[in-house]
């Protein structure tokens, strides 16, 4: 099928539905993006970031990649960071795992995968960074639940161990990391509690002077 129709009709209806309901909305969205927030989140279809927080196009600056990493390297990842902090001046960034994640449950399994298993090696890494707590869970399910909340855990630390974000809260950009999970079961969000304001909050080894 090399065209599909069903997309573009879906097209034609939203777009004209926009217009009906507000005039002006794609003519004030092409002149500029103001989103107060940007999204780190899992790849799954079924964790769209707009439609789960209930925002508009423009309002969320969105990444994702499987299992909400952030890794040091990850040039895609850090230059989405840098350009929604740098330039569009988020005030948030959230990073938002979700209950169920087949990223996280093929990380607890020593099954081969491919070439994801090098993506997967750093879910790993933070299972071993919570080896003890998470080997001390016997229940599957709950273990694994954890795991996706340890996730979150260690990516929010990551963002903030970035140059972009400490050189931000350096020039006393206002800038907080978020922690949260999401339930596909449910369609509720759980803030995890943890937002990261400033360089104080994150540990020594990786603050930067
Ligand atoms: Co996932």
């Amino acid at each position: 099928m090399r065209k599909l129709a069903r997309l573009f009709q879906n097209n034609k209806d939203w777009s004209a539905k926009m217009k009906r309901t507000q005039p002006d909305f794609f003519e004030k969205l092409s002149a500029q993006q103001t989103p107060e927030y940007m999204w780190i989140g899992c790849a799954d279809s079924r964790v769209p970031a707009n439609e789960i927080v209930g925002l508009m196009p423009g309002e969320i600056f969105v990444h994702r990649n499987i299992a909400n990493v952030v890794v040091h390297t990850d040039l895609n990842c850090l230059s989405v960071i840098q350009y929604a902090v740098e330039l569009l001046k988020v005030k948030h960034i959230i990073v938002c795992g979700h209950y169920g994640c087949g990223g996280i449950r093929a990380a607890m399994e020593n099954n081969e995968h491919g070439l994801i298993d090098n993506w997967l090696r750093h879910l790993k890494d933070v299972y071993r960074y919570h080896q003890q707590e998470l080997d001390s869970i016997k229940d599957e399910k709950l273990k694994e639940d954890r795991f996706c909340e340890l996730n979150v855990l260690e990516q929010v630390n990551n963002v903030c161990h970035t140059t972009i974000v400490q050189n931000a809260w350096k020039a006393g950009q206002d800038l907080s990391v978020h922690g949260w999970l999401y339930s596909i079961e449910g369609g509720d969000l759980t803030d995890l509690d943890i937002c990261i304001s400033g360089k104080d909050e994150i540990s020594k080894t990786h603050r930067l002077v």
